[in-house]
């Protein structure tokens, strides 16, 4: 039996429950996991099951709009998939009538808060003519701290005065009440220099 494991994954943690599922998986199987982005465009009768797994945006799965705005939030850090998303990957791609499938999604925990991408793949999928062999499933993700540190937290007002004030640091050092050389002491501190 070979299984292939193909996931979306903006932040991370997507990517973490596939590397979960691949693992569970290979205990019986051999298994290939591969991001959406350069996964196969045929899946044919070589692979026995198939599971695909993404983030929930915007109540279902992601699209090109959700996945720029996941970039701008993980800021300088990047995204995981930054070509295609499960959406468009199941959308071209070939799969052979055998396959058994199943889909699973991360999602935040939030009462009242409706859609999955998960069910929304699942759908392409019986559409698609295979065989579900276990039901969508969401896995929640661990909120984010809301909470950022006091040296983070001052150096981005730093950036923000240098950006509002066109990197004038006079007229920075004013917005932020504190004198010019202790603005520089502390951009150095920062590696804002
Ligand atoms: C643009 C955007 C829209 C989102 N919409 C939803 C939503 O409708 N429902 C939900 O439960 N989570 C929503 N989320 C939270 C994502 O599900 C969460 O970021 C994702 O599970 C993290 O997985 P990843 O690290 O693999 O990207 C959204 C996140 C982003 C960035």
């Amino acid at each position: 039996m070979r299984a292939l494991v193909v996931f979306e994954s903006m932040f991370g943690d997507t990517k973490e429950v596939a590397d979960a599922v691949a693992f569970g998986l290979a205990s019986g199987m051999k298994v290939q996991i591969k991001e959406a982005g350069i996964a196969p465009d045929v899946v044919d009768d070589s692979v026995d099951v198939l599971v695909v797994g993404g983030p929930t945006h915007a109540f279902g799965l992601s699209r090109p709009g959700t996945r720029e705005d996941a970039a701008k939030q993980a800021a300088g850090a990047g995204v995981i998939s930054d070509r295609l998303g499960l959406r468009e990957w199941l959308a071209g791609v070939t799969l052979h009538p055998g396959l058994q499938v199943a889909a699973f999604d991360t999602r935040v925990n939030k009462p009242r808060l409706p859609g999955s991408a998960a069910h929304a793949a699942e759908r392409r999928l019986r559409r698609l003519g295979c065989t579900i062999f276990a039901p969508a499933e969401s896995f929640y993700i661990r909120p984010k701290s809301p909470v950022i540190s006091l040296p983070q937290s001052e150096a981005q007002a730093i950036r923000n005065a240098l950006e509002a004030t066109g990197g004038e640091r006079g007229k920075a050092a004013q917005l932020l009440k504190i004198g010019r050389t202790t603005l520089y002491r502390k951009m150095k501190e920062y590696n804002l220099v």
